[in-house]
């Protein structure tokens, strides 16, 4: 590993911190890669990194578990939380710069201000999570402005999250390229998730039925086959399988998130699950028959 590499990544605790890491390395007419995160990092979120290190001269990444994306009954209060280990692991994987703000930093009192999104926010998770991409939103967009990178990565196992983030920063305006990372999984299919560490052995061994039913599902709709008899018969395979309550399985247009009957222009097929306690969320891309 090189000097460079192994370095300590500098940090930041305040908007105005922040400001000036990024103005520091604008005067050296250096471009800016952000990836925001809520910490617990795995191998996913560090591929982010080193994607942005391809990309930009500098990269600086976020930690705040963001309490205005997670609904009452959910994991909020025991979302895993390691910032020592991530500050390691974001050094290895060669990030320059972290931001850790406090809610307070993030939240100040009077706060006030909330950014939805219509149309690409409202079905899939959005029709579970009431509220919960309004928080990313919100989020997202501040750490955008605080920052102002030229880009920021996201990763497509969040699938919905990178198209509504895409949108409002188009919508808004926003001055920074937003950038999908393909999902990093493990060696048997299972998307990397901060909440796999929920799972019991159990659960471990069952969940990468959910990556491999999606796969059986999108060779048959490459073949020509209709959607909605594969997505009936592939729920009723999850339950089976041990998943439940299973939210959805859904066949997608892959900017719009619209329904699609079958693979006629690029597709996304997208499942979220719960196992046990844990809920899981997956996806792949379907290209249209003959791509
Ligand atoms: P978090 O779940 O920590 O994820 C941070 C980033 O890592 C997101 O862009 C997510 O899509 C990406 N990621 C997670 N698992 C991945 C995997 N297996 N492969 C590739 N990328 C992966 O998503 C959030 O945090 C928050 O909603 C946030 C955007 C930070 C706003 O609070």
């Amino acid at each position: 590993m090189s000097a460079a590499l192994s370095s300590q990544p500098a940090i930041a605790e305040t908007v105005d911190a922040l400001r000036a890491i990024v103005r520091g390395y604008r005067a050296e007419g250096e471009t800016v890669a952000l990836v925001p995160t809520m910490g617990a990092l795995h191998e996913g979120h560090l591929q982010l990194v080193r994607e942005g290190r391809k990309s930009a001269d500098r990269v600086i990444a976020t930690i705040f578990v963001n309490p205005t994306q997670f609904g009452p009954n959910e994991d909020f209060a025991r979302y895993p939380r390691d910032q020592e280990g991530d500050l390691a692991k974001l050094a290895s994987a060669g990030a320059n710069a972290v931001f850790l703000p406090t809610v307070a930093v993030m939240y100040p009192p009077g706060f006030a201000t909330t950014v939805t999104v219509s149309g690409v926010s409202e079905g899939l998770c959005g029709a579970f999570r009431p509220g919960h991409f309004a928080g990313v939103a919100t989020v997202v967009t501040k750490l955008l402005l605080q920052a102002l990178p030229d880009a920021a990565l996201f990763g497509e196992k969040d699938y919905q999250q990178l198209q509504v983030i895409k949108r409002f920063a188009r919508d808004l305006d926003i001055p920074v390229s937003i950038r999908g990372v393909p999902t990093v999984r493990e060696a048997d299919g299972l998307a990397l998730s901060s909440r796999n560490a929920y799972l019991t052995s159990a659960e471990r061994a069952v969940a990468p039925r959910l990556h491999g039913l999606l796969v059986e599902i999108a060779e048959k709709l490459r073949a020509g086959e209709d959607a909605a008899p594969l997505l009936a018969a592939g729920m009723d395979r999850l339950r089976e399988a041990g998943f439940g309550p299973v939210q959805y399985l859904a066949f997608v247009d892959a900017e719009t998130l619209a329904p699609l009957d079958r693979a006629e222009r690029p597709g996304r097929l997208l499942v979220a699950a719960y196992l046990g306690k844990t809920r899981l969320i997956d996806n792949i891309p379907v290209a249209p028959q003959g791509a």
